[in-house]
């Protein structure tokens, strides 16, 4: 049975094991902090995905939404203040003049004692490596360097400068001919592509303030603490709105947003105590207001969502570097401004983390005859991989028949699952492990009176209904 510490790694692990997310390129050993979502998982994913969608688009009638592309003018970034301060650590040593990032450097050494059978000193040295970086604290990530010994692999000497900053954003160039003006980055937010839309989507779709525009999308960055599974990536997706408001209201939007997306987590069935809000001390550039929602993962309570009053910062600086009017005609006041922001900002990949987290579960059900145990995940039925499996007691009989006639009555209605190998248990137990809320079995009965065992994953509990009715039982739960 996992613990609360190891429990993160079981679910790791459980993930690997029955198909949501692996390493990515798993063959030549992964790329660190870069992750495939499998057959489950990227049901899982599309199912988040669709809801929040859902929620932000068709249930706001003011919200619409976007699909911005990755790359953009490089000017963007200046303009929103990524090239300037979006940055991480780095050290030169200054007899090779080799450069290095701080926390590969610190992990490498950290690799190194747990080769040597270290694991506690590796732990500890990494403990602090992310509590300085926390801090910003670049005086102590030198001393830990200097403290621990860590030699550059091609001196093999210790003459360390000091640390400087190194931007986050991955760059590459675009076209045939590499150099400098060729230079594009991979956007490490949706947010700017949104921004840069602004009047094209407020004018070609004749929207009034106040209104949303809604993303979701690719966001890359080169994370310097990435060794938290999917919590902490180098490639991910956000679910960005941008909620455009006249200047002085802005308080009051803040609070209805936090309000109206803390009602959405608990809408995924998760009790609010796993929840809290962060408020952020220190403010963004951009921000007069900013907090987090934060979820008590297995590793602690951590930020899923942000929420951020981003001013007229984005907007106006867009109009300042493009020289194109950013301004909103406002005809109930008779005036034009720059529209204030309020930005709720999820990260995709960290709602599956918190799905998985919250849904892991890890039954004893041993009794005096014999040991058992079982792994489920309670997803919601809205959001689980899949909705129904359907099972033929046994492969002859006429069984797999009457379930593939079950099977399509739903397929296009939900995702099934159609199975007949192994015994009845081995399947309710697979479907449990991938969270299917509902198995039904065709078996002989089923033959004379028309009726199927439908099976609850949470409470094992079975029941006989109509074969005809299965459908509405599905689509009810899932509505
Ligand atoms: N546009 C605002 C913005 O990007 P952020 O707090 O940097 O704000 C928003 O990111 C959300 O994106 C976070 O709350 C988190 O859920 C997710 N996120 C950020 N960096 C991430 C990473 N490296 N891996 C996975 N998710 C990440």
């Amino acid at each position: 049975m996992a613990t609360d510490s190891n429990k993160f790694q079981a679910i790791i692990s459980h993930c690997k094991e029955y198909g949501f997310i692996f390493p990515s390129s798993e063959i030549y050993d992964g790329l660190q902090a870069v992750y495939d979502y499998g057959q489950w998982g990227s049901e899982l994913k599309k199912n988040i995905k669709d809801y929040w969608w859902k929620h932000m688009t068709q249930l706001h009638e003011n919200i619409v939404g976007i699909d911005a592309a990755i790359f953009m003018h490089p000017t963007t970034w200046k303009a929103s203040g990524h090239v300037d301060n979006f940055n991480d650590p780095m050290i030169d040593n200054k007899d090779s003049k080799k450069r290095y990032r701080v926390d590969h450097l610190i992990e490498a050494k950290a690799e190194e004692m747990r080769n040597e059978g270290r694991e506690d000193e590796a732990n500890g040295l990494l403990d602090e490596l992310d509590k300085f970086i926390a801090k910003d604290d670049f005086d102590g990530l030198r001393q830990l360097i200097i403290n621990y010994g860590i030699k550059c692999s091609i001196s093999k000497t210790s003459n360390w400068s000091d640390i400087r900053q190194f931007n986050l954003m991955f760059s590459t160039q675009i076209g045939s001919v590499s150099d400098e003006t060729n230079e594009i980055y991979l956007r490490p937010e949706t947010a700017q592509g949104i921004f840069v839309n602004f009047l094209n989507v407020q004018k070609t779709g004749r929207l009034k303030i106040p209104f949303g525009i809604a993303q979701i999308g690719k966001a890359f960055r080169n994370e310097i603490v990435a060794r938290q599974f999917i919590f902490r990536m180098r490639e991910f997706e956000q679910m960005e709105m941008q909620y455009f408001i006249r200047p002085g209201t802005q308080k009051e939007w803040y609070e209805t947003w936090k309000e109206e997306r803390m009602k959405w987590h608990l809408s995924l069935g998760i009790p609010r105590e796993r929840y809290r809000f962060h408020d952020h001390v220190k403010l963004a550039h951009y921000a007069d207001a900013a907090c987090d929602i934060e979820y008590e993962f297995p590793i602690g309570f951590k930020e899923v969502e942000g929420i951020h009053s981003r001013t007229d910062f984005d907007l106006k600086n867009h109009q300042e570097y493009s020289k194109k009017k950013m301004q909103y005609f406002d005809s109930e006041i008779n005036q034009n401004y720059i529209p204030y922001v309020i930005e709720t900002s999820i990260g995709l990949d960290r709602t599956i983390l918190m799905m998985l987290s919250e849904g892991y579960t890890e039954e004893d059900l041993s009794t005096s005859e014999k040991q058992d145990s079982r792994v489920i995940l309670r997803f919601p039925a809205k959001i689980a991989p899949m909705k129904l499996a359907v099972l033929p007691l046994v492969k002859k009989d006429g069984l797999p028949e009457i379930a593939r006639t079950i099977m399509d009555d739903c397929k296009s209605h939900f995702r099934c699952f159609y199975e007949e190998k192994d015994t009845i248990g081995k399947r309710y137990r697979r479907m449990d492990a991938i969270g299917t809320p509902f198995c039904v079995t065709v078996d002989q009965q089923t033959k004379t009176d028309n009726t199927v065992t439908i099976r609850y994953r949470d409470t094992m509990q079975q029941e006989r209904i109509l074969a005809d009715n299965v459908k509405e039982v599905v689509l009810k739960e899932i509505n």
